[in-house]
């Protein structure tokens, strides 16, 4: 039985195209600044942000961590929200690579305003209290089942953030999700930050990779911070390749991602054992079950009709629709939730 792999986007394998694209690419040592694939990618997504550069790293984790580090020095304050993916799932990186503290913003489905950052900005001329430094956020966001931020809202941020003295750090590893909701682009969400993660193994379907953009200054210090933290590669064009031909092939499809989210969501929220489900914003969809049967049971059961999804909490569920999930795919889904009858 082929299993229907709902678990994340990250799950996607190279098509056939993006294969030879990988085959075709021209290599050299990307330490030595010489990979012409990996310089032209870098060149690319730093011109479609409107920023002066950027850098190719091994995952989303690694970019969103260098940013932190150059951000920041030990002691200082980072402020997110509670289940950002800086925070909660990259390992306590950004207390244990950079000794920051953290503050938590209240926030709706990831989501915090002016106003919260704006409360929680540590007075600097009180010494006992942490230098408040960076401001991260998440669009869209994972925990909040693929919410897309409100751009009004962040430029607003950036504007706090510009009298206080404190980065903006965006993590968009599914930031081309949220365009094609709001119809916004690089260009704008490239003004509002300093610096920008964006995943090309998610639902962009490359098998590895993520982009940091940023200034010139800012990109020459994130270098030395990737050597350091080992993610300096050599022959990366091979990589690199994928991603540029994710950016011609797989940005308008992730349209498609989102239609399939919703015809799933439709069946889940018209079931009885559903208790709630989240707003299907993007390609995430997370549901909470009533009180009959555990997120894990519910998730077994699943598996055992060839569908796989994640439980990510004790009644809590998260299907991730990708390149790899056709219209077949999402009808066998919607047949394996509706015969599941209590
Ligand atoms: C919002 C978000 N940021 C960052 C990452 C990290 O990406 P990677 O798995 O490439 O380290 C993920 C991965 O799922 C993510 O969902």
């Amino acid at each position: 039985m082929r299993i229907v792999d709902l678990r994340s986007d990250t799950v996607t394998r190279p098509t056939p195209a993006m294969r030879e694209a990988m085959l075709r690419a021209e290599l050299g040592d990307d330490v030595f600044g010489e990979d012409p694939t990996v310089n032209a990618l870098e060149e690319r997504m730093a011109a479609l942000f409107g920023h002066e550069s950027a850098l190719f790293c091994p995952s989303g984790t690694m970019t969103n961590q260098i940013a932190i580090n150059v951000h920041t020095r030990p002691g200082d304050e980072v402020l997110c929200e509670e289940g950002a993916h800086v925070y909660r799932y990259e390992g306590g990186g950004m207390m244990a690579n950079s000794g920051c503290s953290v503050k938590h913003l209240p926030a709706d489905r990831g989501r915090f305003t002016v106003a919260d950052v704006e409360a929680a900005i540590n007075d600097r001329n009180a010494a006992y209290l942490a230098n408040t430094r960076l401001v991260v956020i998440e669009n869209t966001v994972n925990r909040g089942g693929g919410a897309v931020w409100d751009i009004a809202e962040t430029a607003r941020i950036r504007n706090t953030c510009d009298s206080h003295g404190l980065a903006l750090h965006l993590d968009g590893a599914r930031l081309f999700n949220a365009l094609i909701i709001d119809g916004s682009s690089t260009a704008d969400w490239g003004r509002i930050f300093h610096s920008i993660s964006i995943c090309l193994s998610k639902g962009l379907g490359a098998p590895v990779g993520s982009v940091l953009i940023g200034d010139r200054t800012f990109i020459h210090q994130a270098r030395r911070v990737r050597k350091r933290f080992g993610g300096g590669m050599r022959q990366a064009g091979m990589l690199a390749a994928a991603g540029l031909h994710a950016l011609d092939h797989h940005v308008k499809r992730l349209a498609d991602d989102h239609a399939r989210a919703r015809l799933i969501g439709a069946a889940i929220s018209a079931r009885p054992w559903c208790e709630r489900l989240m707003p299907i914003d993007t390609n995430i969809i997370i549901y909470d079950l009533r009180a009959e049967r555990t997120a894990k049971e519910h998730v077994a059961l699943l598996e055992s009709k060839g569908i796989r999804c994640f439980a990510i909490g004790p009644s809590q569920v998260r299907m991730v629709t990708h390149l790899d999930i056709g219209d077949e795919d999402a009808e066998r889904t919607i047949a394996a939730l509706n015969s599941i009858t209590a």
